[in-house]
């Protein structure tokens, strides 16, 4: 299993902080983010991570190397224009091959392992598994509806309510995404999405699974968010006096 890691996109959202950081180095207790994912691709057994990059490439480069730090063999990925993140497995396609891959959006914050995700993908083999939690401001997110543990219907910053179940932002695939990032048109917002096509994949037929975050999730694409991942991983801390 390989990863793809995101950390193209010009963190807009987050200005003034990023006009002189890539949004994925701000750290958030003494460390940036996306460390924090690194971290958790090598502790289930990942090593090679394709970093998508964008304008702040050389940034990101400087700050992660060739991935030796964490045991990981990092290949660099130039998305030459932010197009979505489906469009990132587009250009990642001769990187990744047909081998099964972690999604990882590179300003995503979570708190537990990764491991019980990527092992019931391996115990049940879907063509894709999504990672959901509860959130009090669906719009802001990709929302998915649910039967059972089926996803029947996913909806990318949703205008009606239809779910307050939002879509964090690790995602498990095989190699049947690549027919579905292929077959989607660009959003509203002029990407192409990924949540759209996890809905191709349900619509061909594919299956697609959904487990729940447990402990907490942030994504740090606001100020505040930034501001409450710092209190929550300072909390977690053990103190030695
Ligand atoms: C992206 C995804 C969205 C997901 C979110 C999680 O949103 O498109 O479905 O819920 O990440 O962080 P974006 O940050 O591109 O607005």
């Amino acid at each position: 299993m390989k990863a793809l890691v995101l950390a193209g996109g010009k963190g807009t959202r987050l200005r003034p902080i990023t006009h002189t950081s890539a949004k994925q180095l701000i750290p958030v207790a003494n460390k940036p983010i996306l460390f924090y994912g690194l971290e958790a691709l090598r502790d289930v057994g990942i090593s090679d991570v394709g970093i998508i990059v964008g304008d702040t490439a050389e940034e990101i480069r400087e700050a992660v190397g060739d991935g030796s730090a964490w045991n990981l063999n990092v290949t660099y990925i130039r998305q030459a224009e932010p197009l979505g993140l489906a469009h990132t497995v587009i250009v990642a396609r001769d990187f990744l091959g047909d081998d099964d891959f972690v999604m990882y959006l590179g300003d995503n914050l979570l708190l537990e392992s990764l491991r019980p995700f990527v092992e019931e993908f391996q115990r049940h083999r879907p063509n894709a598994q999504i990672l959901l939690t509860e959130v009090p401001e669906p719009e802001r997110f990709g929302v998915a509806v649910l039967e059972g543990d089926r996803v029947v219907r996913l909806v990318e910053k949703p205008r009606e309510h239809i779910s307050d179940l939002a879509l964090v932002g690790v995602y498990l695939f095989d190699r049947t995404v690549h027919e579905a990032v292929n077959a989607v048109e660009p959003s509203w917002r002029g990407e192409l999405e990924i949540t759209d096509s996890i809905q191709q994949l349900i619509d061909r037929g594919r299956t697609v699974r959904a487990g729940q975050v447990t402990g907490w999730w942030k994504d740090t694409g606001k100020l505040e968010d930034m501001l409450e991942a710092n209190r929550l991983t300072l909390s977690e801390l053990e103190t030695r006096i």
